[in-house]
């Protein structure tokens, strides 16, 4: 081919455009590393300021990720599964070569909102920077000087274990390019001051919408679906937005009690992932926590008014009539706590017919409520045994849809013999 004028001109824009987009990428990838500094005294660092940043880190749930089972808090290197492999969480105590040791403040706020390390190379979003990105530098300053004041831990976090690939943290930049939307949280002048407050906390510190919202296949929340309802180990993690299955029942007060304790009267009990949410929750101050409520009561009820009773259903007939030999089941593994003369629902535990996992459009919760039992997130607190040896799938899912059909009016649950099947599967890998 003739080399034409023409084709040099395009040749040459084409290669600016190349040159110019590297530049870009190289320009966004590129992070510093922000210089060691010697380990702070615990001295140094304000007694009150360090109490406030135990109750942010408390709302941050930074311990659930960053302990191992039986760990020591905060040493990190617990396993977090996700969909592209598994990543271990790192050490953030103030140990020298393992932890945050050395560490600026500085550093730590980049982590935090940027989600970049202090050496400069990019962090997964596992560490939820999506909703930390909104808090704001005071908060992030007293929970560094909380783990500053922690008991230094040795102790390395292992390699992360992704698909191949995946491993290249530098593709991290173009992922928060498209997902990481970094603002500052505005203040809402016609809502109430706690309201505001209870959005700050669920945006950034509490990331609840890294659960109950729907993420795509990038592993990013899907925008305008804030809240829509999303997966967590295996769990559902319920829409947090009108279309909740007991949005009608929920208030600002049984969302209160059931944040702040696990479970409410009208509503179950936070049995999966919820569970350690909960029990964080319940060490924060009852102002803040009745500010989640009010603000996640305000999602729910966009234009409503909330806090109906839920109805008391109980078909009982009709679905013995269909699902006999799950009656006499019943009867005889669930009524001791769920029958309506149980010391249980006598001293106002909640009836089945407000169970959302029942209610729920798919199963999983309430399979997993069966196999799993429910433990309480503190001390005490509502018990309720697995079921998982004791019966078979068959039964299992004939328990669940016979209570389906017994306590509430909802369309029967479809494939639920493979429903028990498989997540009693993916609970065994
Ligand atoms: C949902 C789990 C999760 C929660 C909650 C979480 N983290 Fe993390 N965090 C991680 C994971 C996983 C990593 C490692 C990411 C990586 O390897 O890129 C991490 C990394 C970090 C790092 C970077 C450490 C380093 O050496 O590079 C810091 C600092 C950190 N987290 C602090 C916190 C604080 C403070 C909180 C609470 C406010 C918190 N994290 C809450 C999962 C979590
Ligand atoms: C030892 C007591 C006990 C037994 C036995 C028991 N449960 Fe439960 N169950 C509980 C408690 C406690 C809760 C949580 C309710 C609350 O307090 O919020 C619960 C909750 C549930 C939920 C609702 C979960 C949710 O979060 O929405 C379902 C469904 C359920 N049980 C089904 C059964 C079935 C079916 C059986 C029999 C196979 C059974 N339970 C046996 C104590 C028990
Ligand atoms: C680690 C994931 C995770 C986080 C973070 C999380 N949740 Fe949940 N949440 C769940 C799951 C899963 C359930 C379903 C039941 C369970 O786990 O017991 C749930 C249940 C709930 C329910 C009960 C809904 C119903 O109708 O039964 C409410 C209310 C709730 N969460 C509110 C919150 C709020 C508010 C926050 C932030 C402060 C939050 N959650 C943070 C996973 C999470």
């Amino acid at each position: 081919m003739k080399f034409s004028k023409r084709h040099f001109a395009i040749g040459l824009a084409a290669s600016v455009a190349v040159v110019a987009g590297l530049g870009i990428a190289t320009w966004i990838v590129y992070e510093p590393e922000i210089p060691k500094i010697p380990r702070p005294s615990v001295s140094s660092f304000d007694r009150a300021l360090v109490a406030r940043g135990e109750q942010l880190a408390t709302v941050g749930d930074c311990i659930v990720c960053h302990t191992a089972p039986n760990g020591s808090p905060f040493a990190g290197t617990r396993a977090l599964p996700t969909p592209f492999g598994t990543l271990y969480s790192n050490n953030i105590t103030p140990d020298e070569e393992t932890g945050i040791g050395n560490w600026s403040s500085t550093a730590f706020i980049r982590a935090m909102k940027q989600g970049v390390g202090r050496d400069g190379s990019h962090l997964y979003p596992a560490l939820p920077y999506e909703h930390f990105t909104h808090v704001g530098d005071d908060d992030l300053k007293a929970i560094y000087a909380f783990l500053m004041t922690r008991q230094p831990v040795l102790l390395q976090a292992p390699e992360n274990q992704l698909l191949p690939g995946l491993g290249f943290r530098p593709l991290l930049a173009g992922w928060k390019l498209l997902f990481l939307k970094q603002t500052e949280f505005e203040p809402q002048p016609n809502e109430s001051a706690e309201w505001n407050r209870g959005k700050y906390l669920v945006d950034g510190l509490a990331h609840c919408g890294g659960c109950h919202t729907p993420r795509n296949i990038a592993g990013g929340e899907e925008g305008g679906r804030e809240f829509a309802g999303g997966v967590a180990e295996g769990w559902n993690a319920p829409a947090l937005d009108e279309t909740n299955p007991s949005a009608a029942s929920w208030n600002a007060d049984s969302l209160f009690a059931y944040l702040k304790t696990g479970s409410d009267r009208s509503h179950s009990a936070a049995g999966g992932p919820m569970g350690p949410v909960a029990e964080g929750l319940s060490r924060l101050n009852d102002a803040d926590v009745r500010a989640i409520a009010v603000y996640v009561d305000s999602r729910m009820h966009p234009a409503a008014v909330s806090g109906a009773q839920a109805p008391v259903i109980d078909n009982r007939s009709t679905a013995a009539a269909g699902h006999p030999q799950a009656d006499l089941l019943f009867d005889g593994a669930c009524s001791g706590c769920h029958g309506e003369r149980a010391p249980m629902s006598v001293n106002g535990r909640p009836l089945l017919s407000s169970a959302s996992d029942l209610k729920a459009d798919d199963p999983r919760n309430a399979v997993q409520t069966l196999l799993q039992g429910i433990s309480p997130p503190g001390e005490k607190g509502a018990y309720m045994p697995s079921f998982s040896n004791m019966l078979t799938d068959k039964q299992l899912a004939d328990l669940l849809a016979y209570a389906r059909a017994r306590f509430t009016d909802e369309q029967p649950w479809k494939d639920l013999d493979e429903s028990v099947a498989d997540i009693r599967k993916e609970n065994d890998e």
